[in-house]
Order: structure tokens, then sequence, then C-alpha cells
């Protein structure tokens, strides 16, 4: 078998056996997740590691939890995070309620950052503020759920959060441990959703869609647009990642509003889906 089939006979076994849609992800982005397994357990051929992967649950539960990348921070980008404060300013003087949709959210700090934003900025009200957030992992939102995170060598939640004046205000540390305080919490509901396969929502005056299409195929980009195109209210907004971009077919259905945060408009309505 050449290296090539024993990749493709790799994916069609996480696919089949295991549910996790390997054909939505580009292989390049599925190569480094499973050459890397196959670092940690000193495994040198895909072949082996097919094998390997059939006998191990442990490794399964590894695999699958590596493939879906779920790296994220409170206020990621604060450069970005300005330009949604002015937007939610902008819907909070205009509607009573402004509904919030946190698209592929990870570990809920996302979400919570948006609930944190509303609470600290003297002029939204944070209680017409309504966060969804949803992500294709359960996982994930398990974590998400409990809104606990832990400080390591690498993470450094004290700096994410320096966003805000005093995050104490927000979340109760305990040596490295923090955790996010209920009335921030009430803010935000949580539900799996996958964005490629899933019906679109209704109604959001907002949606924040980032760093997802940095690594899922290019193909689902467009459906996934368009998912978030037909839940938004007239005139709603969009947020994508700072290194992602609107595919030329859908450049009339969003109105570049801040081209440099990736900030969007709802030009006009798109296709309705039946
Ligand atoms: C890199 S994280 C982005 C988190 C956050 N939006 C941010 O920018 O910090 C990507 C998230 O997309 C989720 N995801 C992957 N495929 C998805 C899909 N088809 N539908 C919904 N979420 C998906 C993953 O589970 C992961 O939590």
């Amino acid at each position: 078998m050449t290296n090539d089939d024993a990749f493709t006979r790799l994916l069609e076994y996480v696919e089949t056996d295991l549910s996790f849609a390997t054909s939505h992800y580009n292989d390049s982005y599925l190569d480094r997740r499973v050459s890397s397994r196959m670092r940690r357990t000193g495994i040198e051929t895909y072949e082996a590691y097919l094998e390997h992967l059939r006998r191990d649950p442990d490794e399964q539960a590894a695999l699958l939890d590596s493939m879906s990348i779920n790296v994220t921070e409170f206020f990621r980008n604060p450069d970005v995070w300005e330009g949604i404060r002015e937007v939610i300013r902008t819907l909070a003087s205009r509607r009573t309620g402004v509904h919030v949709w946190s698209a592929a959210c990870a570990d809920g700090r996302e979400p919570y950052s948006l609930s944190m934003l509303a609470h600290d900025d003297p002029q939204i009200d944070e209680s017409a503020v309504t966060v969804h957030a949803t992500d294709i992992s359960e996982g994930a939102l398990e974590t998400a759920r409990r809104g606990v995170y832990e400080e390591s060598r690498t993470v450094d939640l004290a700096e994410q959060l320096a966003f805000l004046d005093d995050d104490t205000r927000y979340v109760d540390r305990t040596n490295g441990t923090f955790r996010v305080r209920e009335a921030v919490k009430s803010n935000v509901t949580f539900e799996r959703h996958d964005l490629i396969n899933d019906r679109p929502k209704s109604g959001f005056d907002l949606v924040i869609c980032r760093n997802l299409f940095i690594y899922i195929d290019a193909e689902y980009k467009q459906p996934i647009l368009e998912t978030i195109a037909n839940s938004l209210r007239p005139e709603g907004y969009l947020v994508i990642g700072k290194a992602e971009t609107i595919p030329p077919d859908l450049k009339s259905t969003f109105a570049v509003h801040d081209g440099r945060l990736r900030i969007y408009r709802l030009e006009r309505d798109p296709i309705r889906i039946q």
C-alpha cells in the first residue's frame, strides 16, 4: 500500500467508524494532526497507526480531540474587540434587545468575553444583550458551560483579561483557577450546532464566527457563510477571523464595515434555504 492509500484508509476509518467528518477539513491540516498523534505514540506509519487506533479507545478520543482544534482566548485580538464594542453600542442604541451568536465558540471564552464586554461598557445595558454560543464539539461545550479555566505555563489568562479595567468583577480568581461569575454566565446559552450540516438560526443582530475557516476545507466556507447570512436580521453584522476572508461570490451579501478588523454588514438577504 502506498503512503497516500494508507492515509486515505485512515481518514475513511475516522469518518465512518469514529463519525468525524474528515472530508470537511483540508488534508494538510488533517495530516498535521495525525502526524502529531503518531509522534506522541511513537508509531511511524499510517498503516500501523490505523491498527493502533482500531484497538485503543483512548487513542480514538485523543485523535478526535486533536482534530477539532479548539484553541481560543478571552478577547482574542483586542483591536477587533474594540470594533465589536462599537457594533454592540450601535445595535444597543437602535434596539431594545441585542442578540449575538458566537458560532464555533470553542471552550466558551469568546461568548464570555462578549458578556463581560456588555457588563463592562457604560454605554451598553447588559440586560439587553443575549449571547447564544454553539460549537460542534461536546467536549468544548462541557468546558464552556462550566466556565472554569486554568492558567498554565503557556496560557496567561490574566493577560487575556487585561482588555478589562478590572477583571475581578467578572471572574473569581483562586491561584491559577479562573471561574466566570454567575452574572456573566447568565447572559450566555450554549448548544451543539454543526455549521456545515445543521440548519440556520434566526433573529441575530451580530454573528461572530472566527478562526474556523482557517482549517476547514475551502468548499465549506460558502455554505457556512450562507447559513450565517440566513440567521442574521436585515443589516445584521458579521465578524470573522483576522486572517480570514469572504469568498468572492458572497461579496455582495456582506458589505465591508471595517476591512482591517474583518467586520461586515448584511447587505441583502441571501437566497433563503427552504
Ligand atoms: C479555533 S476554534 C475558534 C474558537 C473561537 N471562535 C476563537 O476564534 O477563538 C474553532 C472551533 O470550531 C469548531 N468547529 C469545527 N468544525 C465545526 C463545525 N462544522 N460547526 C461548528 N463548529 C465547528 C471546533 O470544535 C473549534 O471549537
